[in-house]
This record gives structure tokens, sequence and C-alpha cells, in this order.
């Protein structure tokens, strides 16, 4: 009986050193203009389509100065909550990531029975850009969104 031979050719020297280099291509690429010291500082430009897109898609519910009274409020069983004091209820910090996750409520696990609030990463990706997925829409336009509720919060 002969038995299958074990031997396989082995990763090369040359493959290796591919690999070496097209990580040390990454890097180069990923430190050239990613983030600086102002990283957590959003930009006007931000800002300012956030609250665009704030006063189309949310001042019906939280109102247009974000306080929490917006024409559709009353109907809902959850009051909207006051959007300028995120920071306030969670001892001065203001956690965009999770906000973010929130507003988008794609990945929310109803915990705590249905949700009022709309699904927004499903419907801000409906209209899409050229070019881009509708996830990079969606998330775009809530990274906006985000941005602008840090520069109310009081
Ligand atoms: C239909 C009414 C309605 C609209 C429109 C709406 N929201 Fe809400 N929002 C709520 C309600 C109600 C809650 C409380 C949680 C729940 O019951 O879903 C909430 C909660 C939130 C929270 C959580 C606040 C906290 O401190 O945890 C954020 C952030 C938020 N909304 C942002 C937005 C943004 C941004 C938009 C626009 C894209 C928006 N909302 C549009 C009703 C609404």
């Amino acid at each position: 009986m002969t038995r299958p031979s074990l031997s396989r050719p082995s990763a090369s020297a040359t493959s290796l050193w591919g690999a070496a280099a097209l990580t040390a291509i990454a890097f180069t690429l990923g430190g050239a203009g990613a983030g600086g010291p102002e990283q957590d500082k959003p930009s006007t430009v931000l800002v300012e389509s956030g609250r665009d897109a704030y006063l189309r898609y949310c001042a019906s519910c939280h109102g247009v100065d974000a306080h929490g009274k917006g024409p559709v409020a009353e109907t809902l069983r959850t009051p909207p909550p006051d959007l300028t004091r995120i920071a306030k209820r969670r001892g001065g910090k203001f956690p965009a990531g999770e906000i973010a996750a929130f507003i988008d409520g794609r990945a929310m696990v109803s915990a705590h029975g249905p949700r009022e609030m709309p699904v927004w990463g499903r419907i801000l990706g409906e209209k899409i850009a050229e070019g881009t997925t509708e996830d990079e829409v969606a998330r775009g336009r809530i990274d906006a969104l985000v941005a602008y509720l840090m520069s109310i919060q009081e």
C-alpha cells in the first residue's frame, strides 16, 4: 500500500516578501491623512449637513430645537427624549458610536419592547447616491447627524 505523499510545496520566500511589502504599503496608505488631533472635533461642513438632515427627518418628533416637543411627539407612547441632553444623561459623556448605532437601529435588538423611533439606517440608505452602496449612504448621513447632535449638547 502506498501512502499519499504528505509533502506540499512550501510557501516560497518570494511570496512571503510579497506579503510583507503589501503590508508596508497598506500601513503607508492608512497612515496618510488618517485623523490628526482634530479627529474628534467634527468639521463645520459635517455639522451643517447634519443640521439639514435633522430638520428634515427628526424635528417632527424631537422638535426644531431638539428639546423633544415636535408636533408628532404627542401621538407617541414614548416621549421623544431631549437631544440636547444626551451627554447630560450620561454623566457628561457623548458616546458617538453608541448614539450612531441607536439612530441606525438596524443592529438593535429590542430588549426593551418595540421601539417607536424609526430604523433610520434603513430609511436613510434608500436614496442611493451614484457609486456608493446603501450602507455607505446611511452611514454618511448618520455620521453627519451625530456630528450635529454633538454640536448642540448643553
Ligand atoms: C417618530 C418619531 C421620531 C422621529 C421622527 C425620530 N425620533 Fe429619535 N426617538 C424617538 C423616540 C420615541 C425615542 C425614545 C426611544 C424609543 O422609544 O424609540 C427616540 C430616541 C432617540 C435617541 C436616543 C437618545 C438618548 O439619549 O438615548 C436619539 C439619539 C434619537 N432619537 C435621534 C434621532 C434622530 C437623529 C432622528 C432623525 C434621523 C430621530 N431621532 C427621529 C422618536 C423619534
